[in-house]
């Protein structure tokens, strides 16, 4: 089956940047990517393609030579699904918050919706395709409700659907890259014409021996483990940083050893203030979940341990910061450089950097906070209803936020650094230093930061991994 048009639901981190690259390598495709929010769909149409809802290196230039010509955003769900031969879904899938399975349990809603605006809208035969990560068997509920329409009797347009999971690999920050250079293309289903027809779509840019085929529960349960594996990582070579700092070793170097062993391997080794984004938090307590529903409690428990490590990580931060500055950061100015969960995106979701801010503010302490691509709307959204330290006298102004990273400094009487920003790893620390408090204080929760440059300054410096 040819396709010729690709109609993508969800216009977020996922469908946007993974259909610029399909629209970018397949011109003679059609792909229409359509989001319920307006706001959203605006921003992708935008002129100035510096206001594009997604920060990605390279997205904008695709965007720029694609959008109008084989890309289009838009509202307009019912024409699109209708006109498609290929429909994707890129909906959010957030974690429940009420009702059962609460705090682990994915809440589906988004997917059901957007099964039941396909179920409707589609005419002839339809290729269904799972791009969100979503718990095993998700497809199952995709197929009932695409069936009940497909086999009811009053509808007079003939209607018929293969769904298949391809989850995306991509990481946020290196999104283009990855969708251009993928480590592999996971493709699940049991049609064969339609999983032939998206092989096909990616072996326009994608070599054939990367593109692995199974059921459609392999597939989905692939995406969670694949997403577990790297966060227990990480979880791992955090508590490792805590034992460099009581024993006087350096994470950096342990890292280098341990990872230089071909089985081990060097990726997804940096310690820092614990995992953020989009993912690994949702994904790990959705497997707890399972491992709990099918009786696993032992399976479970261990994978809620790299969730507790990452939460430990983030508290034991704010505790050593606190004890650091003689007990006490009440009606202190702290610098906050970086608030995204990584550097090289936009997106806060789980960031640390909201943990550790409200903690900092609920001490009362007064933030400055600047992040070369997060906003202060989204700034004001992750911090809102904070409770700060009533003892405070005048402390109405919790945080503010700075639109230049060198007067984030200050006044301030310590500066955390919380994303790896290129931009904050060769900064000029003669000009930073008369602009900060004595006795001044760095914490460096990635350490970036060069100490011995520091020091010449008479900076304190406390670092992951190797202390202060
Ligand atoms: C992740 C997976 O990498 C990707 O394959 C999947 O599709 C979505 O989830 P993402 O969350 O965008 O991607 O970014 P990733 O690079 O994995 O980083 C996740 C978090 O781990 C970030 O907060 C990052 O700072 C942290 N991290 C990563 C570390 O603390 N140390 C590391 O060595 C690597
Ligand atoms: P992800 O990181 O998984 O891409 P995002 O939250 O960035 O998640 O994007 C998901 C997008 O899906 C949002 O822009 C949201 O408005 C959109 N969306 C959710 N439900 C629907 C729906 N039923 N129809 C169309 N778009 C939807």
């Amino acid at each position: 089956m040819e396709i010729r048009n690709i109609c993508c639901i969800g216009a977020g981190y996922v469908g946007g940047p993974t259909m610029a690259v399909i629209a970018n390598y397949c011109p003679n495709i059609q792909v229409n990517v359509v989001d319920i929010n307006p706001e959203r769909i605006d921003q992708w149409n935008d002129d100035d393609f510096s206001k594009l809802p997604i920060f990605e290196p390279g997205l904008a230039e695709i965007v720029k030579k694609c959008r109008g010509v084989n890309l289009h955003f838009s509202n307009e769900m019912e024409n699109q699904i209708k006109k498609a031969d290929m429909i994707f879904i890129s909906v959010n899938t957030p974690t429940k918050v009420k009702g059962i399975g609460a705090g682990q349990a994915i809440d589906l809603k988004y997917v059901e919706a957007s099964s039941r605006e396909i179920a409707k809208y589609s005419e002839g035969f339809t290729i269904v395709v799972e791009k969100s990560t979503l718990p095993v068997k998700t497809a199952q509920t995709i197929k009932d409700i695409l069936d009940a329409e497909s086999k009811s009797k009053e509808k007079f347009t003939e209607k018929n659907f293969a769904v298949l999971s391809n989850p995306e690999f991509l990481a946020e920050g290196t999104a283009i890259n990855d969708l251009n250079n993928p480590d592999r293309i996971l493709i699940g289903g049991d049609n064969k014409e339609a999983i032939d027809s998206l092989v096909r779509i990616y072996t326009n840019w994608v070599d054939k021996s990367k593109v692995l085929t199974t059921d459609l529960w392999s597939s989905e349960l692939s995406k969670l483990i694949a997403n577990a594996f790297l966060a227990q990582r990480i979880s791992s070579i955090n508590t490792i940083s805590a034992l460099c700092e009581a024993t006087g070793a350096n994470i950096k170097d342990v890292a280098l050893a341990v990872g230089m062993d071909k089985r081990i391997g060097k990726y997804f080794l940096n310690s820092g203030p614990g995992f953020g984004g989009s993912c690994f938090k949702k994904d790990i307590s959705n497997l707890v979940y399972i491992s709990n529903h099918y009786g696993l409690s032992e399976v479970a428990e261990y994978w809620q341990k790299v969730l507790d490590i990452n939460l430990w990580q983030q508290k034991r931060f704010v505790e050593l910061i606190v004890k650091q500055m003689f007990g006490t950061i009440s009606s202190k100015k702290i610098a906050i450089l970086g608030f995204a969960f990584k550097s090289n995106t936009n997106d806060t979701r789980e960031s640390p950097a909201i943990y550790i801010c409200r903690k900092l503010i609920e001490e009362g302490a007064i933030l400055n906070i600047y992040d070369p691509k997060v906003s202060q709307n989204q700034i004001n959204k992750d911090l809102k209803g904070c409770k700060e330290d009533l003892n405070v006298p005048n402390n109405n102004k919790k945080w503010t936020f700075s639109n230049s990273l060198y007067e984030t400094f200050n006044d301030t009487d310590a500066a955390i650094f919380m994303t790896e920003w290129e931009e904050f790893q060769n900064l000029d620390w003669s000009t930073i230093s008369p602009k900060m408090r004595k006795p001044a204080w760095i914490f460096d929760t990635r350490s970036i930061i060069k100490k011995n440059v520091i020091k010449k300054y008479g900076i304190n410096i406390w670092q992951v991994g190797s202390g202060s």
